[in-house]
């Protein structure tokens, strides 16, 4: 992938998270499992979940209205929406759709884009590429999932891991002088796709009551196998992206890893070389929620200050697909 010309830039982030938590301790009446064993095989204390009838398009559009209201927008100056996600409202109308008619932008076109835990940041490049290339001038990047309309409950493998939640991003134009987004790696490997999928429900299993009776519908994952390409790939192309910026990693102000395990997080950290300190680290707090981690993570280092206009910043994410990747950023909020 080449690197974007003229840049654009984050100018807004807004997040939703479900009023309803369930904590580790919850989980221990629902499953064979211990809060010892989550906190320290995951670094998971707690996850958000939606209740009966909220579903991925509220928490979107929620995440969305707080985008529109940091920048003191109209909804009708938004141009474009991406949702990324991999439990849509429904297969059809695209959420992005749906979230249009809710936050009332109607001069927004949009779709939904399905790259599991890489889907922020894949949004986000072909967001980018819409402002860069002078389509588009106000982009909203959605990164949302409900991870608890798939997940099975009765399976303490996978249900002690996920959480709901939506982020998202405004992209705009850059400044003269400003470079925003600076250059993207985005990867996929489709041999990966055997170890972390939900084989019921579409073309290759329809929904029918065997489907159901299989447990189909529900996340797979061969966890030890995701675990290790995880840490491998995010830090591959963190390291790339670096390398060929002439960026130093200690001129690296903040690390936005993807959040599906801690020990994912630190492994990669490690391997990158990047000091603790520059690791955004929040899984604790709101598990892995697939497409919503990243922009969560920026969000809370924009209000934490701990990011000001200037600093470097690397994204990555490795996911279902595999889907994988990075992105460098200069942050030009103040
Ligand atoms: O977002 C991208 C997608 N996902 C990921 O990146 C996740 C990647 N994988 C992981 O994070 C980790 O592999 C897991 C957290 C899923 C599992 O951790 P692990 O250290 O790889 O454990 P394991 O699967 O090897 O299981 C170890 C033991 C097993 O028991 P035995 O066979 O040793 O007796 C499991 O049955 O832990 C058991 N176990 C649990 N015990 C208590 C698995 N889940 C649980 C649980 N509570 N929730």
């Amino acid at each position: 992938m080449s690197k974007v010309v003229s840049a654009a830039k984050i100018t807004a982030v807004g997040i939703a998270v479900p009023d309803r938590i369930l904590t580790n301790k919850d989980m221990e009446t629902m499953v064979d499992t211990t809060d010892h064993w989550i906190r320290t095989r995951t670094g998971i204390v707690q996850r958000h979940m939606v209740k009966p009838g909220e579903c991925n398009s509220d928490l979107a559009s929620r995440a969305a209205r707080q985008v529109l209201q940091a920048r003191g927008l109209d909804p009708l100056d938004i141009q474009m929406i991406i949702v990324a996600t991999v439990t849509p409202d429904m297969f059809f109308p695209p959420t992005a759709c749906i979230v249009q008619e809710k936050i009332g932008a109607k001069n927004a076109w949009g779709f939904d884009l399905s790259g599991a835990c890489s889907g922020f940041l894949y949004a986000l490049s072909v967001g980018a590429q819409f402002v860069s290339n002078g389509t588009c001038r106000k982009v909203l990047v959605i990164g949302s999932d409900v991870m608890s309309s798939i997940i099975d409950f009765h399976d303490r493998a996978t249900c002690v891991l996920f959480g709901d939640a939506a982020g998202a991003v405004l992209l705009e134009p850059a400044e003269e002088g400003e470079k925003g987004i600076m250059d993207m790696i985005l990867r996929s490997d489709g041999a990966g796709g055997k170890y972390l999928y939900m084989p019921g429900g579409g073309s290759m299993n329809p929904p029918s009551h065997e489907t159901v009776d299989k447990k189909m519908h529900y996340v797979h994952q061969d966890g030890k196998t995701v675990f290790k390409f995880a840490v491998k790939g995010m830090a591959d192309v963190s390291q790339e992206i670096l390398a060929r910026n002439g960026v130093d990693i200690k001129d690296l102000k903040l690390f936005v890893p993807h959040q599906a395990n801690k020990r994912i997080i630190d492994a990669c950290a490690e391997k990158l070389g990047v000091d603790q300190s520059v690791v955004l680290c929040n899984i604790e707090r709101y598990a892995n929620t697939t497409a919503a981690t990243i922009p969560i993570g920026l969000y809370e280092a924009h209000q934490d200050k701990r990011i000001q206009k200037g600093d470097l910043i690397v994204l990555a994410s490795f996911g279902a697909g595999f889907t994988w990747g990075s992105i460098l950023l200069r942050w030009e909020m103040n």
